[in-house]
């Protein structure tokens, strides 16, 4: 049958790890997809910067845009990253070619979420955006489809690895958090905006769009109450950890008679429950449904392997048919997401 076509916009960590996917288990994606997958074309800012993958098979665009256009493309994977500029071009021209689109891209998701799967929707495509949240935890299949069943009740969960690592390497070691935060930026684990990790503004991005799916609700990333980790103190840990908690960014959603709620900031977390057991650069997600109770998953939240396999996990859906929409509705039926009233002090 005939392979499905991909053209990859972006060749950092995650765009080369899609293609070592690709090339590594092509016998096992057609099994499992149908039909074989296949890139045809790729695109970065540098061409020749030197990446751990032979790319040499596959066509070369420097734009994006002209990458989304080209007809040898049936998925657009948009693993640039950007809430602007060249991602949200790339992707509207990808809507308007017809093509679908799989991405990894919170901040624009957050930001145009709404406006890009109406369009996709509406020309009849899917944008697909499993990698975006907790990197490969399959979270967002999680909700759309195997609690699919469910009123869900509350989303909870560690979202920012980076800041995960920031607390959890303050209380083991000791050491202040502006010195922690050096570490970190030596490590490479911080964005290029570090204050989007430590602000919690990427782990407010993955929240809000959690929450959309679970109730059905517009993407409300501004209704989101934040609070970033620059704040937390060694003191403030070793008190908590005295009582037996630990302080985690933790973001909860739930809707409330008031209205939905959603908020990411440093809270103090049992010592001894699976988030505060929490350790490293890792991330956890638990979903209390009404029938289902509740489901914690655990695993790595970024990175080369963990982000490429969410990837590929929406592109064998698009090689299989599956057409669902990405939100678990379509997004022209998602309601006003109603803000609660913050609580009287
Ligand atoms: N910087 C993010 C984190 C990864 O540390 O979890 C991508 O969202």
């Amino acid at each position: 049958s005939e392979p499905l076509r991909l053209g990859i916009a972006g060749l950092g960590t995650v765009g080369i790890g899609v293609v070592k996917i690709v090339q590594a288990h092509a016998e096992m994606l057609a099994r499992r997809a149908g039909r074989p997958i296949a890139i045809t074309a790729v695109s970065a800012r540098d061409r020749s910067r030197n990446r751990d993958a032979d790319l040499s098979g596959y066509a070369w665009e420097s734009d994006p845009v002209a990458l989304a256009r080209r007809d040898d493309v049936d998925v657009f994977v948009e693993v640039m990253g950007g809430d602007n500029g060249p991602a949200k071009a790339s992707t509207e021209a990808a809507i308007a070619a017809g093509k679908d689109v799989v991405t990894a891209n919170k901040a624009l998701l957050a930001l145009h979420g709404q406006a890009l799967a109406e369009a996709a929707e509406a020309a009849g495509r899917v944008i697909r955006f499993e990698a975006a949240v907790a990197g490969g935890i399959p979270v967002v299949k999680a909700l759309t489809e195997g609690l699919a069943g469910n009123e869900i009740r509350r989303v909870m969960g560690v979202m920012n690895g980076t800041c995960n690592y920031i607390l959890t390497r303050m209380e083991s070691s000791g050491l202040p958090y502006e010195q922690v935060f050096e570490e970190a930026r030596q490590l490479g684990y911080l964005e290029a905006d570090p204050n989007l990790d430590v602000g919690g503004i990427d782990a407010g991005h993955k929240l809000s769009l959690l929450a959309a799916i679970a109730f059905g609700t517009r993407v409300a990333f501004d209704a989101v109450e934040l609070e970033g980790i620059g704040r937390v103190s060694i003191d403030d840990i070793r008190r908590a950890a005295d009582m037996g908690y630990r302080i985690k960014l933790l973001g909860v959603a739930q809707m409330t008679g008031r209205g939905l709620e959603q908020s990411m900031s440093p809270c103090l977390v049992p010592a001894d429950s699976p988030l505060g057991q929490l350790q490293g650069g890792t991330n956890m997600v638990v979903l209390e449904g009404d029938s289902v109770g509740q489901i914690v998953l655990r695993g790595a939240g970024a990175g080369q392997g963990p982000t490429a396999s969410a990837v590929m996990a929406d592109v064998i859906d698009i090689a299989r048919g599956c057409r669902v929409s990405t939100f678990g509705q379509p997004a022209a039926t998602l309601a006003e997401a109603i803000p609660a009233k913050a609580a009287a002090p």
